[in-house]
């Protein structure tokens, strides 16, 4: 990018912010009504897939190579476990309200957060058992497609591709 674009792209950005609603604070020793202020889309994109990538790595025996790199897959299980709550709060998409109010959604929502949690003791004992972790793997796969086949538009809202997500597809590993 060049220096010339920059205040363009400043511009760009605050116009987006002032059309966007300011999140309110609550009045004091009330809890908020937090909204996210993106849609579900970008929660999905940002923090299920991207997490799932470094879940399927392992399983797929990519495996981390030191500290750095469990830390990674550590972090990768703690949104996947606090992503399944996040999608279950409406945002700023078409059918983010709808969504959120349907039973299936929060089942399926929460069994993200499930998935997590049952990964986090391989994740914090660095667990090199790759079957263990396929099997989670499975699991979660079974899960997305279960949800996208009961909800998922035919045209996506956002078109997103993670870096990670372009390597493993190309069989490199997912790690720096
Ligand atoms: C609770 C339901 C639900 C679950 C569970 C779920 N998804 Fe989604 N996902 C959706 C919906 C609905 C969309 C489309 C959103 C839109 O277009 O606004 C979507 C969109 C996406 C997108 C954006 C790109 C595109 O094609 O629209 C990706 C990537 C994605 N999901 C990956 C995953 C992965 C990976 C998992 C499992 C680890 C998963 N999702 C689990 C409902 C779900």
């Amino acid at each position: 990018m060049t220096f010339a674009a920059l205040p363009l792209l400043t511009l760009a950005l605050a116009g987006c912010q002032q059309a966007a609603e300011e999140p309110a604070v609550a009045e004091e020793g009330t809890a908020p009504q937090v909204k996210l202020p993106v849609p579900i889309n970008a929660a999905m994109v940002g923090i299920i897939d991207q997490s799932a990538d470094y879940i399927w790595a392992v399983g797929n025996g990519d495996l981390p190579r030191d500290d750095h790199d469990w830390d990674q897959v550590r972090g990768a299980v703690y949104d996947m476990i606090l992503g399944g709550q996040l999608i279950q709060i409406e945002g700023t998409g078409e059918y983010d309200a709808q969504w959120v109010a349907n039973q299936d959604w929060q089942k399926h929502s929460n069994d993200l957060t499930q998935i997590g949690q049952d990964a986090l003791p391989l994740a914090e004992a660095k667990s090199t058992d790759v079957e263990a972790w396929r099997a989670i793997g499975d699991r979660l796969v079974q899960n997305c497609l279960a949800c996208h086949e009961l909800f998922k538009p035919e045209v996506p809202s956002q078109g997103i591709l993670h870096e990670s997500t372009v390597r493993e597809s190309l069989g490199e590993s997912i790690f720096d």
